[in-house]
């Protein structure tokens, strides 16, 4: 059976090494990267440290506006697909590479196997938003992270082909973890455990707002801990274009870095006394670390480290950041919520039953 595998941005690399270890021990794979990310730290270092196998196709799509980006990945999917004849197509998590993979497979009958199914924010306005529930509404087969996730694809009538298997994350955090630790120390970075809290930025509904940008590095500079700021490329650009980059540069307090390698950033997670983001992954390694997490956002798709007391949803706007920060109460943690470690191996299995 041939599987083609559609890679494309930083997240999906690491599910990506997770997954296709296994699928590469039953299938035969061809490995699809539409290069949506291309920096060397935001995909080549992945493909590096993690192992994943050189792509058959490299599309070179790269950074556009969202239709010309999606329209030209399709149209470069499309011509792999005629030639490959897959059995099956895999796409991941919720971004324009997952949508273009899918609606090409879709159309030309070819099953869509969709990994990370059924998350929702239930806000129309986040571009993934749409990319998850348009690739829901195509997949053949749908591997949820969660049982909340069951739930929202049965509210949409998907109830066919729905296998919650848990986190391929989790397991990814499983199986590095250990690797972190021992080719990465904390003081390569000048930090010490506890004493600082890691930040990312990248969601568009932050990185574009002036205002909100302008929120979050005030509040930085107010914070009275050291805060590690590993850049994504896209919040680098905007802050610079807002003005705000140097003041970050400048404040005694924060350390700016390019972004790091993901076994970089999993000791990094380990050892911070908090971490704020918003972005999907790392809120969920916050939980898997017993981290505190501060989510810049209204909403996330994974409120049952909301529920568990791990996560805390802050608008940036609303300017309690800081406060939230001062009184962290840690809840406790519940081992199973993502799944027993081993979504990769359920993954195969699922699919070696239905093909
Ligand atoms: C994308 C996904 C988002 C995911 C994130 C993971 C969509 C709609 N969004 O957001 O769901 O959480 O990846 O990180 O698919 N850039 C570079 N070099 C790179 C990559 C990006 O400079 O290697 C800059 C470009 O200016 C680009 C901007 O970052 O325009 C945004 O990149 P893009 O891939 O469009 O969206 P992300 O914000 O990365
Ligand atoms: N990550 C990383 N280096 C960084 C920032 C994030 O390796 O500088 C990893 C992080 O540990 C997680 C994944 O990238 O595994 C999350 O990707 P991102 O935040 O870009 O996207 P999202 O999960 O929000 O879609």
């Amino acid at each position: 059976m041939k599987i083609v595998t559609i890679a494309g941005t930083r997240p999906q690399l690491v599910k990506i090494a997770t997954v296709s270890r296994v699928i590469r021990e039953e299938f035969t794979e061809v490995l699809v990267n539409t290069g949506q990310h291309y920096d060397y730290n935001m995909a080549g270092i992945f493909f590096e440290q993690l192992n994943i196998p050189k792509p058959d196709y490299n599309l070179g799509v790269g950074s556009m506006p969202h239709g010309k980006q999606t329209g030209s990945m399709m149209i470069k999917i499309e011509e792999v697909m005629e030639k490959e004849l897959p059995d099956a197509v895999i796409v991941y998590g919720d971004t324009n590479s997952t949508l273009a993979g899918a609606l090409v497979a879709s159309k030309l009958h070819i099953p869509v196997l969709h990994i990370e199914a059924g998350l929702r924010s239930f806000n129309k306005k986040m571009p993934e938003e749409v990319n998850r529930v348009m690739t829901d509404h195509v997949s053949d087969l749908l591997f949820t992270p969660t049982d909340r996730a069951v739930d929202n694809l049965q509210r949409e009538n998907i109830t066919k082909g729905v296998y919650q298997i848990g986190d391929v994350m989790y397991d990814a955090v499983l199986y590095n973890m250990e690797l972190a630790e021992s080719k990465h120390a904390l003081n390569e970075f000048g930090l010490e455990s506890r004493d600082y809290i890691l930040a990312t930025i990248h969601r568009a509904e932050n990185t574009d707002v002036e205002e909100k940008m302008k929120a979050i590095v005030d509040t930085f500079l107010t914070l009275n801990k050291q805060v590690f700021l590993p850049l994504h490329p896209r919040t680098k650009n905007k802050l610079a274009s807002f003005n705000l980059l140097s003041e970050l540069e400048e404040a005694s307090n924060v350390v700016i870095s390019e972004p790091v390698s993901y076994l970089e950033m999993l000791l990094l997670e380990k050892h911070a006394a908090a971490i704020i983001t918003d972005s999907g992954g790392v809120q969920k390694e916050a939980y898997f670390a017993k981290v505190p997490c501060f989510t810049l956002r209204d909403e996330t798709e994974w409120l049952e480290t909301v529920e568990a007391g791990w996560n805390q949803l802050i608008n940036p706007l609303e300017n309690n950041l800081s406060n939230a920060i001062k009184n962290i109460e840690p809840g406790h943690y519940q081992k199973s919520l993502y799944g027993d470690g081993k979504a990769a191996q359920h993954i195969v299995d699922k699919i070696k039953d239905y093909f």
